[in-house]
């Protein structure tokens, strides 16, 4: 496993070089990728008046969404790693003198405490198991809430309960070039946080009580469409910029690769039902932990 330095730069490479892609993909991610953070929103209860932070708020679809749960009197603060798109949350989602939700860059690995803490609940969707080192992210996450606040996150459980992730890579993958690395072990990526063992012991270690894993299936409806979905799932993917990068002939020959694998998922003339397993995450902060 590379060190931590290494994942870490790593990490911001990657979502510097795929921002470009989740801008472009912000509305119909939205849309269609509601199911992988509904159960979280959920279980939070939010309540007006509370103020909620979002851990890996892309485009901030979800962040707004909890802006509207907790009214004028709470508020909502969006974290995400990658500039370009917390600049794209910002001018989907903020106006001059508006009340909303605010949106913030920065690495959480790398913050003594998330600016606006302390928080009273924590959301994230589908980000904690992209962390390079995951009990000093957490460690932030948890100090940043107000004692015995609440966290609820999803994750992807294995790579073989939602197998449309690899065929839209792999489809692709075959066309292009500069790919990034692919993850090996425990190094941070979309199947990180599989084992659930693993997922305790990390927010033991952060200092976290009532640590909850449990797991759920959804799935994604998306439209009969395949040119625009094979390229969101292109897009928003590990291969996203290196198609970004590519002539439109090669373009072309990624989508046609990607759209063949996909193409299990999809009753012509219905749509595509892209299943996905996840984890819900459920922890509280605890009331004794040291800073
Ligand atoms: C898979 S995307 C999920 C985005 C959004 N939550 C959603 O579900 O649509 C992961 C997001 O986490 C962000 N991210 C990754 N590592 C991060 C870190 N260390 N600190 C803050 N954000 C991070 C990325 O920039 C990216 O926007």
């Amino acid at each position: 496993m590379a060190d931590t330095a290494t994942l870490r730069a790593r990490n911001a490479d990657f979502w510097a070089r795929t921002a470009p892609g989740w801008v472009n993909q912000a509305e119909r991610h939205d849309e269609i990728g509601r199911p992988l953070g509904a159960v979280a929103l959920d279980w939070l209860r939010l309540r007006p008046g509370e103020r909620v932070l979002d851990v890996g708020c892309g485009c901030g679809g979800t962040t707004a969404e909890i802006s509207r749960a907790v009214g004028p009197l709470g508020s909502a603060l969006g974290l995400d790693l990658a500039e370009a798109m917390v600049a794209a949350a910002r001018d989907r989602f903020t106006g001059p003198g508006a009340a909303g939700p605010r949106f913030v860059a920065g690495d959480v690995e790398t913050l003594d405490l998330v600016p606006g803490a302390p928080f009273d609940a924590v959301y994230s969707r589908m980000t904690l198991m992209l962390l390079a080192d995951p009990v000093v992210g957490l460690t932030t996450i948890r100090r940043s809430m107000r004692t015995g606040g609440r966290l609820a996150a999803t994750v992807f459980r294995d790579g073989r309960v939602s197998p449309w992730l690899s065929a839209a890579m792999l489809g692709a993958a075959a066309h292009l070039e500069r790919l990034p690395p692919l993850p090996i072990g425990e190094e941070p990526g979309p199947f990180a946080f599989a084992d659930p063992t693993r997922v305790t012991r990390l927010f033991t270690a952060a200092g976290f009580t009532d640590i909850g894993i449990h797991p759920y299936d959804v799935t994604l409806d998306a439209p009969d469409d395949p040119e625009a979905v094979t390229e969101w799932l292109i897009e928003v993917g590990p291969a996203g910029a290196a198609y970004r990068d590519a002539a439109p002939t090669t373009q072309d020959r990624a989508r046609s690769g990607s759209a063949r694998l996909l193409g299990r998922f999809r009753t012509p003339g219905t749509g595509y039902r892209l299943p996905a397993g996840l984890w819900l995450i459920t922890a509280r902060s605890d009331r004794t932990s040291t800073p």
